[in-house]
């Protein structure tokens, strides 16, 4: 084909230097959806367990894609405590923070728009290979702990019931118990501000003068609320999921070796940031 100007190109194709499909390796990642039914007796595989892959799958990359997003949210907060707060730079950070905030609330709208799609699997085609997949469990997922560990749910007793993690993972998780939070950062923020954070008390009091005055803390009242989201969100998936879990397996134990619905449950009151839910009650 030539164009306009003369020169040969084709269309779907300039440069030919690189392709969708290595782009994307889709050789390697297309190839990493493996049945464990596929394993029995004659070696075809239960219908849904690719779903199950997948959507397991799909979940692990939007977790990678949400430590990037708040992990830079978290760094950016951080460093605001010592730029100027009037300054380009401070005044980009707090864009910047807010921008990605949105992007975590919807890929989190997103999460949990998935689960309904992995109910329309029954609980009797589950069964066609759930008992394979022992003792694995969603409850082994290093990246969500490590969301758990950045969003300020810091429990290191995790680090010993997850017996299959490799060193790498291990080290991952380590590193996040030690690293501050989103909170921490975003009380960074706060005292950039001349804020006080040195309590529970005066963080409230200070969250308290965000809420009433628009005009001086526009962008910390967004980011407050962008990690409020983030928490609700959070909340939402941990009940959802729950709900699930009953819809699927009842009360039967996790594969993970849990009380299964009942752990899950006691886990749905959960919040990263108490005090950003308690201002309500304080305003
Ligand atoms: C048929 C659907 C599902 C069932 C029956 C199920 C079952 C369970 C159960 C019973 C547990 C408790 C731990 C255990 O003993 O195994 C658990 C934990 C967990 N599952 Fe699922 N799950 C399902 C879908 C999903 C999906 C799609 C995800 C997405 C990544 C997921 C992620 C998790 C996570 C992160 C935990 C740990 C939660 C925590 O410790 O607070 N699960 N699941």
């Amino acid at each position: 084909m030539t164009d306009a100007g003369g020169s040969a190109r084709h269309f779907g194709e300039e440069g030919g230097l690189l392709s969708y499909g290595d782009y994307l390796k889709l050789d390697v990642l297309l190839r990493q959806q493996e049945p464990q039914s596929k394993a029995g007796a004659d070696g075809r595989a239960a219908h849904d367990e690719l779903l199950f892959i997948t959507i397991h799958q799909v979940y692990e990359l939007w977790f990678k894609l949400l430590l990037h997003e708040l992990t830079t949210v978290r760094d950016l907060l951080l460093a605001a405590e010592s730029q100027d707060p009037r300054g380009d730079e401070a005044t980009s950070a707090m864009w910047t923070a807010r921008h990605l905030l949105r992007r975590v609330e919807q890929v989190e709208q997103v999460l949990i728009a998935q689960l309904p799609v992995l109910e329309t699997m029954t609980p009797q085609d589950f069964l066609d290979f759930r008992s394979l997949l022992s003792p694995a469990s969603g409850f082994q997922s290093v990246q969500f702990r490590e969301l758990e560990f950045l969003s300020g749910l810091k429990d290191a007793a995790f680090l010993n019931r997850l017996r299959a993690a490799t060193e790498d993972e291990r080290g991952r998780l380590h590193r996040r118990l030690d690293e501050p939070s989103l909170w921490d950062g975003f009380c960074a923020a706060l005292r950039g501000r001349g804020l006080a954070t040195e309590s529970d008390e005066a963080i409230t009091a200070s969250l308290v003068a965000i809420a009433r005055d628009r005009a001086a803390y526009g962008d910390l009242w967004d980011v407050a609320e962008g990690l409020l989201s983030h928490d609700e969100l959070c909340a939402q998936w941990r009940a959802l999921h729950a709900t699930v879990v009953e819809r699927q397996i009842g009360y039967k134990t996790g594969t993970g070796g849990s009380t299964g619905a009942t752990y899950l449950r006691s886990r749905r009151d959960l919040r990263f940031f108490p005090l950003l839910w308690e201002l309500r009650t304080a305003l």
